[in-house]
């Protein structure tokens, strides 16, 4: 186990606002990061994110909005910028791909590509999805048209410059199938596997000015922008300041990349080719997340449906939402999220699982034990949970932890204090009051990186050197509706 931990999650494009989609992956990195600097320091710990902002999908999303790309970039980051503060995202650094610091170094990067010889001039003709930003074949398309956009591709010849990927794929084959390269979940890593199989073509590393006019200029050829994603993927080392920045030297390789099933491609397979020609080492672990749909239906500017994280947290606050998000589906799993359940589960969960469980627990220790127990010790559960989060099975982490609090409302039920008292066996009380207390105890530390402002809270309470039952509960009741 290395002593830092490097985090990112992919660069959001700037075509339409955050929505609970983006919110799901930053909100697993944060998860992941808040636990790490737990373990290994705030220091040791390094959280990225941020957004791409540049491709003929942005270019056509300003134009309709009527102001200049980069007024428009601006406008939609401050927005993410604005989601993830409003769900107390805590990451260590926010990469815009129109910064100075990451254009500079992308010239770099694609200056060294050319020089190891990993690129080539030829022309390409093809059929190109501005949606996806990328071009597509025609067993992609589906009447014609693309099924993610349900728009026709466009027809492009152009001179391009092209990545030798089919140099770099038998030794990525390799690093992939011995888990130098770890691929999790493992029906990912074997449906890349099949890709590689398949035969993946060279891809090209430019564009004509005239199909995407807002990029990054090649550095030899003024008439050609950058490949959106050529660009994009180079994020997670410019914002290390790579080649000779000291957060490269300390944090590369990254040792968790998040993403969904939808960039898997680029990032199993250009990525770490990309970098195996810049002789950069490979990411330990790429984590490919699905897709969710929306009470059934996929998320669309189209359609209406996108879920803001802002409503969310305006009408649950920023911990509870990342609660019922990531307590809906696995990590790895497709699955669909009922926000139209969120309130009947905030309810079960929080104020009659959670929150009831302080108020019982605390005014019994007022009561009976005059608030005083002994001291409380972490014991393996917390262990237990923490391992599960390493592994990024969070919403299995917090059904272990409800599965305490289940049963400590259980064992309340079944040891009935208040008769305990009326026959006076002082020390059944004390005994199963100690054991609730050390539950909680180890219930809000497993929390932590969960919700860190409850655990807080439920830690002061717990540990004060007079318990007392809190004024008003944690969770207030929310009318089910
Ligand atoms: N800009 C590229 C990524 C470049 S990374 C070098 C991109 N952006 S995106 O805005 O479309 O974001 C895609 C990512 O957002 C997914 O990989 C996933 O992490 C997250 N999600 C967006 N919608 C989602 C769902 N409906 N469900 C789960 N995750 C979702 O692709």
């Amino acid at each position: 186990m290395s002593d830092k931990f490097y985090i990112t999650t992919p660069i959001y494009y700037v075509n339409d606002k955050p929505h609970i989609g983006h919110a799901y992956t930053t909100i697993v990195a944060d998860v992941l990061a808040r636990h790490y600097r737990q373990k290994l320091g705030d220091k040791s710990v390094y959280f990225l994110t941020g957004t791409d902002e540049h491709g003929a999908k942005i270019a056509e999303a300003a134009k309709a909005a009527n102001i200049s790309p980069q007024e428009f970039t601006d406008q939609i980051t401050q927005e993410f910028k604005t989601a993830w503060e409003k769900l107390d995202i805590k990451y260590n650094d926010f990469i815009r791909t129109t910064e100075d610091r990451h254009k500079k170094i992308v010239v770099d990067i694609l200056n060294k590509l050319k020089e190891v010889g990993a690129l080539y001039e030829s022309e390409y003709k093809g059929l190109y999805c501005v949606g996806c930003e990328k071009f597509l074949t025609d067993n992609d398309l589906v009447d014609g048209k693309c099924p993610d956009h349900d728009r026709e591709p466009e027809q492009v010849t152009e001179k391009n410059w092209f990545f030798k990927l089919a140099d770099y794929l038998p030794i990525i084959e390799k690093k992939i199938k011995s888990d130098e390269l770890k691929i999790y979940p493992a029906t990912r890593k074997n449906e890349v596997l099949g890709l590689i199989k398949q035969g993946i073509p060279d891809f090209s590393i430019s564009r004509s000015n005239k199909s995407v006019p807002w990029g990054i200029d090649l550095p030899w050829d003024k008439e050609q922008k950058t490949y959106v994603w050529v660009d994009a993927l180079s994020n997670y080392i410019t914002a290390l300041d790579y080649p000779d920045g000291k957060l490269f030297k300390q944090f590369w390789p990254a040792d968790k990349q998040l993403l969904a099933l939808d960039i898997l491609k680029f990032h199993t397979l250009l990525w770490p080719a990309i970098l195996m020609a810049l002789d950069v080492e490979l990411p330990k672990e790429l984590d490919i997340h699905g897709f969710f749909t929306i009470n059934g239906k996929k998320m669309s500017k189209s359609l209406g449906n996108a879920v803001s994280p802002n409503e969310l947290v305006e009408k649950y606050n920023p911990e509870v939402t990342k609660y019922l998000i990531l307590s809906q589906f696995s990590f790895g799993s497709e699955s669909d999220i009922r926000v139209d359940h969120f309130t009947e589960k905030y309810n079960a969960d929080l104020v009659n699982g959670l929150g009831n469980l302080v108020n019982r627990v605390t005014n019994m220790i007022e009561k009976y034990l005059d608030g005083k127990v002994d001291k409380l010790a972490k014991t393996d559960f917390v262990e237990q949970v923490n391992s599960k989060i390493e592994s990024l099975k969070l919403r299995e982490a917090l059904l272990d932890i409800w599965k305490l609090i289940q049963e400590s409302n259980h064992l309340v039920d079944d040891s009935k204090p208040w008769d305990l008292v009326k026959n006076n066996e002082h020390d059944k009380i004390k005994e199963v009051l100690q054991t609730l207390a050390n539950n909680l105890y180890n219930i809000a530390t497993a929390l932590e990186p969960f919700m860190p402002n409850t655990s807080q809270q439920i830690i002061d309470i717990i540990t004060a050197k007079k318990i007392t039952k809190p004024d008003k509960p944690l969770f207030p009741r929310l009318n089910n509706q």
